[in-house]
């Protein structure tokens, strides 16, 4: 089944100029009459309880019609449209947000998470007061953590969206079922108005190989073809590229109140963990601006590394490079 009815070439200029687009009818009726089949009604055994669901909507993980090229559809759309890089994307999310009845008609508003580089949402139900506000202009930093609520807990108070936004213009899209939107969530400060009753699909995507919650379908074959290289007794990295996994959020040095800084390293929704000098000196090797991936160095200790982070989900061990 088609996702999609939109030439990109459209609208880049307008996503160029502007940052954001907004698509009317920009899915397929077919896409969209499945949509609101399987996600107009309340499905309450498939929430997603741990990695989405607040007290202002419900989320669901959304499971693609069969032969239906979700990935293939999504990246050759955000390249398109948005310019950035194919052959390093992942999506990052999938879900269907439900907003419920009782959901604050004016809320804050808020960042995606920083895997989130760009948001591409599909509405499926839209009651008739509900609407899309984006602030395009202004305060556009990333927001460089795992959630939403932990960017706004960093923020200072006088640096919270509803001070910094009171004067910013913004945009106010009054969608309906179809209309496809695509913005940079994780930049841009953006909120849905009297949200009550509105169900949107996001397809949430990014270029620098981050997927902290495993909803891309590769992600799984990724894991799998670095485990099959560490099930051996004496993995052989000949033949391997190490790269930074889709998992990985950050790694530094700690300081203890021993006053000793030691190399730490963690995956998104994992406690941090020590890791060794060498260890961190691979990490770092791998590490290229907004995360490209690159060759480590091969020497003997650097193997043992790279088995030994591997092993931890800090790295996979690639079939060939991603470039
Ligand atoms: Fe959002």
């Amino acid at each position: 089944m088609k996702i999609f009815d939109i030439d990109p070439a459209e609208h880049r200029d307008a996503y160029r100029r502007q940052q954001w687009v907004s698509i009317s009818q920009g899915c397929t009726s077919e896409f969209l009459d499945y949509l609101q089949a399987q996600y107009g009604r309340r499905r309450e055994d498939e929430k997603l309880f741990d990695v989405g669901n607040t007290a202002a909507k419900d989320q669901y993980r959304f499971e693609p019609p069969p032969d239906t090229d979700m990935c293939g559809e999504l990246f050759g759309l955000v390249e398109g449209i948005c310019q950035t890089k194919r052959s390093t994307m992942v999506l990052s999310e999938r879900h269907v947000n439900r907003y419920l009845d009782h959901v604050n008609p004016n809320p804050p508003a808020h960042k995606d998470r920083f895997a989130t580089q760009i948001a591409v949402g599909i509405a499926i139900e839209v009651p008739e007061e509900s609407r899309l506000v984006m602030y395009p202009e202004d305060h556009r930093d990333v927001n460089p953590y795992g959630m939403s609520a932990e960017y706004r807990a960093s923020l200072p108070p006088d640096e919270l969206p509803e001070v910094v936004l009171a004067d910013s213009p913004s945009i106010e899209i009054a969608d309906r079922p179809g209309d496809v939107h695509i913005f940079p969530g994780s930049s841009m400060w953006h909120l849905r108005r009297a949200a009550a009753g509105t169900v949107v699909l996001y397809l949430k995507c990014n270029d620098f190989n981050c997927d902290p919650l495993g909803e891309d379908p590769s992600s799984a074959g990724v894991r799998a073809s670095t485990e099959a290289v560490l099930g051996a007794a004496d993995p052989d990295l000949t033949s391997a590229v190490p790269a930074l996994s889709r998992r990985l959020q950050w790694v530094a040095r700690l300081a203890g109140r021993d006053g000793q800084e030691r190399p730490f390293a963690k995956l998104w929704q994992e406690e941090p963990f020590a890791v060794t000098e060498e260890e961190l000196a691979i990490v770092r090797a791998l590490e290229h601006g907004s995360g490209r991936l690159a060759s480590a160095g091969n020497a003997a200790g650097d193997q043992a590394s790279i088995v030994g982070l591997a092993r931890r989900g800090v790295l996979d061990l690639l079939p060939a490079p991603v470039i």
